[in-house]
């Protein structure tokens, strides 16, 4: 596995190859990151994985300072998955001083994590921009977990004219359930027992959607629930799959969105509600 750190070595490095595949991350990789790793080898000849904790998706509040940074154990995992390439710029490399351009995707990033994280989704997707312009990819790769994320940078591909095919990888969960996240390291004992009751709420929201009740009763005892079981909710939403426009009772292609609290930890998840 090759490793590089500049723009001039990854792009002399990508023309040497014929079709890539490319899973950009925030490092501290989990099985998660790698189920999309072995994913995108059956895209291209060769695996490209970004390593970069973006300052520009985080708010002044949050958990950039303590993001786990775990680089040297994350390139062992890549090359035990027989990964080609790593690409870890510094922040210079993404962000020259004077960089004055930023990717905004209007509507899709407005509500939910866009809401409660303002600027989050305008750092996303600048940054998942300037990376594909530094990789110039054939596929990109990115967990489902962020289904909001996924939705903004299938848009911004779209609207921008970029040639890459994008899959989206479904969620990989602990044996109890919670979705893989580089911040449920944050959780503490007595956090991380409470924790897979997110996706326990949400299935049981599924349940219920299916058998016909209302979604406004379905998300009032969703929060009611988690609330119960210790969690601060941020939203509980039933969406429109397609354009993540709030549901209503007639609508199909649902998906079910949550972001919680658990003590300092924010943990988001989502359910997709198959045959409505
Ligand atoms: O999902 C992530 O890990 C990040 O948001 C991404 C897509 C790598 C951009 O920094």
């Amino acid at each position: 596995m090759q490793t590089f750190t500049t723009i001039p070595e990854i792009r002399a490095w990508r023309k040497e190859n014929q079709r890539i595949a490319f899973v950009p991350t925030m490092g501290n990789l989990h099985a998660g990151h790698l189920q999309l790793v072995r994913e995108a080898k059956k895209y291209a000849d060769k695996v490209v994985v970004s390593i970069f904790v973006n300052p520009t998706q985080f708010g002044i509040n949050e958990d950039f300072a303590d993001y786990p940074r775990t680089e040297i154990e994350d390139c062992v995992r890549l090359a035990a998955e027989n990964c080609d390439a790593v690409f870890l710029p510094n922040i210079e490399t993404i962000y020259s001083s004077n960089a004055q351009t930023l990717v905004s995707v209007s509507h899709v990033s407005q509500n939910y994590c866009g809401a409660s994280r303002v600027g989050h989704f305008d750092g996303v997707a600048t940054v998942v921009c300037k990376l594909f312009n530094i990789v110039q990819p054939n596929v990109a790769l990115f967990g489902l977990k962020d289904f909001q994320q996924f939705l903004v940078i299938q848009t911004l591909t779209h609207d921008l004219h970029l040639p890459i095919e994008l899959i989206g990888v479904p969620t990989v969960r602990e044996l109890d359930g919670l979705a893989m996240s580089s911040r449920n390291g944050y959780l503490n004992e007595t956090e991380r027992k409470i924790a897979p009751q997110l996706y326990q709420i949400l299935q049981n929201s599924g349940e219920q959607l299916s058998q016909g009740k209302s979604i406004s009763a379905i998300e009032k005892n969703a929060i009611t629930a988690l609330t119960q079981a210790g969690f601060v909710v941020d939203y509980f939403n039933i969406a429109r799959r397609d354009d993540l426009k709030i549901a209503s009772d007639n609508d199909s292609n649902l998906i079910i969105l949550v972001a919680a609290k658990l003590g300092k930890t924010r943990l988001i998840d989502n359910f997709v509600i198959e045959n409505l």
